[in-house]
């Protein structure tokens, strides 16, 4: 289980099937612009360079689309949650407005990719929908539906979602897009390639060097020498202004099945408040249509994920007419404490070190912009809104000062408590029995320990090697996640998903 973990029998688009299709580095390289991951943020941002005459190199620690964009639910869509209204009360109508004309033309350019590229990649325009089974929602629907329509979006409300159980009315936003992100990224990669870009899979960045001219270092000690590294690692690998401690990450189970063609909900959905649901339906081999659903959040490493999966498919199958769920999987994403992306320079002393992360569940218009947004700065002429998605924003706003210690505190206190009464579970790792994972103290060191079913016993250590929160085991996907960044390791310790990209140490003598 190389990639970012399925639950289950995998995501809707192949991700779990598709194999390596370029070598791993094994030497050292020059280039102009060297963008570390090859999701759609990395992707995005080095067609964009490519095509504009830059020597590009993608390196990948698994394979292209393996990270969160091949577990997403691929709506493109401007109507992000109860966003926009929001946006316009913390940063005011200035910021809100420059958000939709940025995700807006986020949208177009992935449409105009596709046209142009020829994509084969099921793109269908839809409506988005924000809709609420509870009344108490209804206010935050409204305000949604005119803030959007203030900001020039073709927003109403409406009773008629199309929706197959009530709700009190949604906010509809016509003309949204949805479609199969890994073949967008397939032919991303494609007309990367064709303009002199070059990718290396399988292939572990570890260090960052500013000094002289930057380079970046992969877990096998080669170098890659640019003017620009671009840090498109989901969750950033490099931490130099304390993104780390301004963002939280959240987990969630997705869920995917057959329906019937006039049981197909037409539009794309997402629910108000925070247990959020979300709907959309994609073609299906076999007839009719694909339904996957989204929802039930936890903190990577949730005591409860097992009870948040079940949430999940009794709302799945009670709300909507699916014929059997076919596909169960998971994925994470990185929310900032004021709801928009981090995309602009890492740290306030670089010029040439680029960062694109926090997208808060909406990578895909995010994604794309980061490709347009971040060529713009490395080409010299960054948009007249470039600072409404620049990192240290954050800074100027007291508020959201208060809002990362508040972020901070939660971590530390949520993982301190919990965890704590785990290690208490059990004190010695051999009374760890199969199918069970426990957080042990023993032999002067505390360790993740989970027995497999046939009696062998797994014991590495439970400290995170990306900056030694303790890790807590996800009893649905059977692997150790940290709650503090969502870093996610293997029941043998191998690193899943970063930050981290070490593995957790075996316990001495096992
Ligand atoms: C359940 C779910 C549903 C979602 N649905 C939607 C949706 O409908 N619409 C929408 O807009 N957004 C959606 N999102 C959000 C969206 O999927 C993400 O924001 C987006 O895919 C993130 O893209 P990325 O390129 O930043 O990250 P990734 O796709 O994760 O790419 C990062 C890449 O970096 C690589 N990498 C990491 N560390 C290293 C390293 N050290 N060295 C080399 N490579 C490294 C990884 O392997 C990975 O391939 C959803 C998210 C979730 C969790
Ligand atoms: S992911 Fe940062 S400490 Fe574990």
């Amino acid at each position: 289980m190389g990639h970012e973990a399925s639950a289950g029998s995998g995501t809707v688009w192949g991700t779990e099937d598709r194999g390596q299709r370029f070598p791993a580095l094994a030497r050292d390289e020059l280039a102009d612009v060297v963008v570390v991951g090859a999701g759609i943020a990395g992707l995005s941002v080095a067609r964009e360079l490519a095509r504009a005459g830059r020597r590009v190199a993608v390196l990948e620690r698994h394979v292209v689309g393996a990270g969160v964009t091949g577990h997403t639910t691929a709506k493109v869509s401007v109507l992000q949650g109860a966003r926009l209204a929001a946006l316009g009360r913390r940063h005011g109508e200035q910021t809100a407005a420059a958000f939709v004309e940025s995700q807006t033309a986020a949208m177009l350019h992935v449409a105009d990719v596709v046209r142009r590229l020829g994509v084969d990649c099921d793109l269908e325009e839809r409506p988005a929908y924000l809709f609420s089974e509870d009344v108490e929602d209804l206010t935050t629907l409204h305000d949604e539906a005119a803030a959007a329509r203030r900001l020039g979006l073709p927003a109403r409300f409406t009773h008629d979602t199309g929706l197959p159980f009530p709700t009190v009315g949604g906010v509809q936003v016509e003309d949204q897009l949805q479609f199969h992100p890994l073949r967008y990224l397939d032919a991303l990669t494609d007309d990367l390639l064709a303009h002199g870009g070059r990718i290396w899979e399988g292939t572990t960045v570890t260090g960052l060097e500013e000094r002289g001219r930057p380079a970046v270092r992969t877990a096998d000690g080669h170098r890659v020498r640019a003017e620009h590294t671009v840090v498109a690692t989901h969750f950033p690998l490099f931490d130099r202004s304390l993104l780390f401690a301004r963002m939280h990450t959240s987990r969630e189970f997705a869920v995917a099945g057959p329906v019937a063609e006039r049981d197909a909900p037409h539009g794309m959905y997402i629910s108000a408040g925070s247990d959020t649901r979300s709907l959309r339906t994609a073609p299906h081999d076999g007839g009719g249509r694909l339904l996957i659903a989204t929802g039930a959040p936890f903190t990577p490493g949730a005591a409860d994920a097992r009870a948040r999966l079940d949430d999940l498919v009794d709302w799945f199958t009670s709300h909507t007419a699916v014929e059997r769920v076919e596909h169960v999987w998971a994925a994470q994403d990185n929310f900032t404490p004021d709801g928009l992306p981090f995309i602009g320079p890492l740290h306030p002393r670089t010029s040439r070190v680029w960062v694109a992360t926090g997208f808060g569940g909406w990578g895909m218009t995010n994604g794309a912009l980061a490709g347009t947004l971040l060529r713009d700065h490395i080409e010299g002429h960054p948009p007249p809104w470039a600072d409404v998605y620049h990192p240290r924003r954050l800074k100027l706003a007291p508020e959201a000062q208060s809002a990362t210690r508040a972020a901070l505190r939660t971590v530390r206190g949520w993982a301190g408590a919990r965890i704590a009464a785990r290690v208490r579970d059990v004190d010695d790792v051999t009374a760890v029995r199969p199918g069970e994972a426990a957080v042990v103290s023993d032999k002067g060191g505390t360790w993740a320990t989970h027995r497999d079913e046939d009696g062998t016993l797994h014991c590495v250590s439970a400290v995170c090697t990306h900056m030694g929160c303790l890790v807590a085991f996800n009893d649905v996907e059977r692997t150790w996640e940290c709650p503090c960044h969502g870093s996610r390791f293997g029941v043998d310790g191998q690193v899943l998903q970063g930050p981290a990209t070490a593995p957790l140490q075996p316990r001495p003598g096992d």
